[in-house]
């Protein structure tokens, strides 16, 4: 039987496979059957910047009213109860986890600022959270932000929350930056203890006959994996932090590819939606099953073993693979 162990974060885990950040999280009944379904770790839904922002601007409005006045607030502005359920709901439900399952439940906090959020992450630190993912959705669509004050933006909030907590905090990037490798350094000098490649960016689509802009989030597929696989092969060892593959990840095929290019953990949230919890058990399984027919004996073993430094070919990872595959493509392939 291989040894399936792996670390994260510093989080001792029996396997790598790991429940992303996502709805089935959203409830302790949720929680728990991720746990019974054999993720080693559970990321919960991310508390958002705007809950926050929104709290706090509902309170300091109904504080500078006045006790007199409240009454007739009220009438005016969506009860208080809907602003306060955001974080402090989350706080609630991230205690209530830790009590009531036995495996590392991380925190994730969704924010574009610094300011005025950090404070959670402070609390999410008291409430138990074994960890503290980072998901920084900063669409930069001022035309003349420059790339240096974007990546900026991304390392003050990393160096903000690092500060404020004294549990390891991953951020999970996007793969939009020029120079992926310095952006990733940068985070870590920050202090993140890892890095989750990549964030799986919501992008709108349009509906021709409203013609609105709409909201569109679909799951994703196994030939997503490609992006973070290019990374993390490139990333690992050549930074000294953890690093979490996220997207695409179905099959166990998904989860040994991410480990041999360099994966401490390997999460899923799209699977897990499509199949139930249980899936995480199934994607162990085949994992082991692959480990056990390659001759390996353990996830160790495997770790990195096909990163751009241990492949024969390095330049497979770069340009020259791409006039390898444009060669080799015929028509009707
Ligand atoms: C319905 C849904 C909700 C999600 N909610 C969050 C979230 O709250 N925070 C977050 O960081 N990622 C969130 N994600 C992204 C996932 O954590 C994950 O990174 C992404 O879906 C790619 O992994 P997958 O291919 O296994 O789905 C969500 C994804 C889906 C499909």
């Amino acid at each position: 039987m291989p040894d399936l162990s792996t670390t994260y974060l510093g989080l001792s885990l029996p396997h790598p496979v790991v429940a992303s950040a996502g709805p089935l999280s959203h409830d302790l009944d949720g929680i728990r059957r991720l746990e019974d379904g054999g993720a080693a770790a559970i990321v919960l839904f991310s508390l958002f910047e705007e809950q926050i922002r929104w709290e706090n601007e509902a309170l300091a409005i109904l504080t500078a009213m006045g006790a007199d006045s409240t009454g007739e607030a009220s009438t005016y502005f969506p009860p208080i109860g809907d602003f306060a359920a955001g974080p402090e709901a989350y706080l609630e439900l991230l205690g209530r986890a830790r009590e009531a399952v036995g495996v590392p439940v991380i925190a994730s906090l969704n924010g574009t600022t610094s300011s005025g959020w950090v404070d959670y992450a402070r609390l999410m630190h008291e409430a138990g959270a074994s960890a503290i993912e980072l998901n920084i959705f900063y669409v930069p669509a001022d035309a003349s932000a420059t790339g240096r004050e974007v990546e900026q933006r991304y390392v003050d909030i990393v160096s903000a929350v690092c500060r404020a907590v004294p549990i390891p905090v991953a951020v999970k990037l996007s793969p939009f930056f020029s120079a992926m490798g310095e952006m990733a350094r940068r985070v870590v000098s920050a202090g993140a203890s890892g890095l989750v490649l990549f964030n799986r960016f919501y992008q709108p689509d349009f509906d021709l006959e409203r013609m609105e802009v709409t909201p569109s989030l679909e799951l994703s597929s196994p030939s997503e994996i490609r992006l973070p696989l290019l990374w993390l092969g490139i990333l690992h060892g050549r930074i000294q932090t953890s690093l979490a593959a996220t997207t695409g990840v179905h099959t166990h095929q998904e989860v040994a590819k991410y480990l041999l290019a360099g994966a401490d953990a390997v999460m899923t949230t799209s699977a897990l939606l499509k199949h139930g919890p249980g899936h995480a058990r199934t994607l162990v399984e085949g994992l082991t099953s692959w480990l056990d027919r390659k001759n390996f004996s353990s996830v160790a073993e495997i770790k990195g073993s096909m990163s751009q430094r241990h492949v024969a070919d390095p330049t497979a990872f770069e340009r020259a693979n791409y006039m390898k595959v444009l060669q080799s493509w015929r028509p009707g392939r």
